[in-house]
């Protein structure tokens, strides 16, 4: 069945890899994900946003997600799945996601004051440990857009602020903020796409081997980017972290890496080749399937070459 990320984690640290959390919206993307990490014998997390519950439907997302368990196993690689709430703003939600059979739950209460976010997150825990569902909290506010609130500057996290939080929350994870930020527009051209590795390494002293998350870290391809320019898409300008920063935290504590962004880029890039090149194709699984073989494509290459996740099921 689904497993929470204790033990994942645990080895994860240890093992100096991170586990790959890809968020899904439906069917293709679930497929993707499990062909990917079942063929690379990857540990996965499925991350299920507030948006991504009702667009597509809590029950429906549910029997996917312990679907996807046992369709891994009859691709006959047997990895560990868990299924995660991201981003979770409210303990009810957090509530509702662990009585409807989420391994894992997110609650962020980065934007609040600190003892507020310390409060409703200790709250979260007590709640999720009595089913055994792990949960992570986050210190610092990421740059960017994030449940239509959007924030001009980073807020980093500070080294000071995390030992107090984990020992008072009783958190299993902790999400950091250090120049990641969600969305296909991390940083402006011209400016140096670095994150700031050397906060995480002061964290790390603080909270020896406690796991550690990051945010917003697509890497936004270039190569995705101008197939979605060449036929017909307008982005300009998007640009993400550099998989040589990923791959060194990666080695560090930090034992999960949310990617979202890089997945929606490849299956556009895929959608808009298919239907302007065969404008006569009109039949979903035409542009749908090659859709998902690219984004299963993507995170074959993330598990190997990024995170290291490959081989850790
Ligand atoms: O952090 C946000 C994730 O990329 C999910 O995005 O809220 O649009 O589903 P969403
Ligand atoms: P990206 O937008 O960089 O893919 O980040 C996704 C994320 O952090 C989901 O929680
Ligand atoms: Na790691
Ligand atoms: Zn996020």
């Amino acid at each position: 069945g689904l497993c929470n990320s204790r033990e994942l984690f645990k080895k994860a640290v240890t093992g100096g890899y991170a586990i790959p959390a890809y968020n899904f919206n439906n069917l293709e993307q679930m497929q993707a994900i499990i062909m990917a990490c079942a063929e690379t014998k990857s540990p996965v997390i499925l991350q299920v946003s507030k948006g991504a519950r009702s667009y597509a439907n809590e029950t429906l997302l549910r029997y996917l997600a312990q679907g996807a368990v046992a369709y891994a196993e009859e691709l006959g690689s047997p990895i560990p799945i868990v299924l995660h709430l991201d981003h979770g703003d409210t303990f009810e939600l957090c509530k509702d996601c662990i009585e409807s059979g989420f391994s894992s739950v997110m609650i962020d209460g980065s934007h609040l004051p600190y003892d507020e976010n310390v409060a409703l997150t200790k709250k979260v825990v007590e709640y999720a440990h009595q089913h055994d569902v792990t949960v992570e909290g986050e210190l610092g506010v990421l740059a960017g857009i994030e449940d239509e609130v959007s924030a001009e500057h980073h807020t980093y996290t500070q080294p000071e602020e995390v030992e107090d939080f984990v020992a008072k929350t009783g958190v299993d994870s902790l999400a950091i903020s250090i120049g990641t930020s969600h969305g296909a527009f991390k940083f402006k051209p011209g400016e140096d796409p670095k994150i700031r590795l050397d906060i995480l390494q002061e964290i790390e002293k603080r909270i020896p081997g406690f796991p550690i998350v990051l945010h917003g870290s697509s890497s936004v391809p270039q190569d995705l980017v101008k197939t979605i320019n060449e036929h017909g898409g307008r982005l300009k300008d998007a640009i993400g972290i550099g998989e040589d920063q990923l791959r060194l935290a990666s080695k560090s504590a930090v034992c999960k890496i949310n990617i979202d962004s890089d997945g929606r880029l490849a299956m556009t890039a895929a959608i808009r080749k298919v239907l302007d090149e065969k404008p006569e194709e009109f039949d979903p699984r035409k542009y749908l399937g090659p859709a998902r073989d690219a984004l299963m494509e993507l995170y074959k290459h993330k598990n190997i070459n990024v995170l290291g996740s490959n081989g850790k099921a």
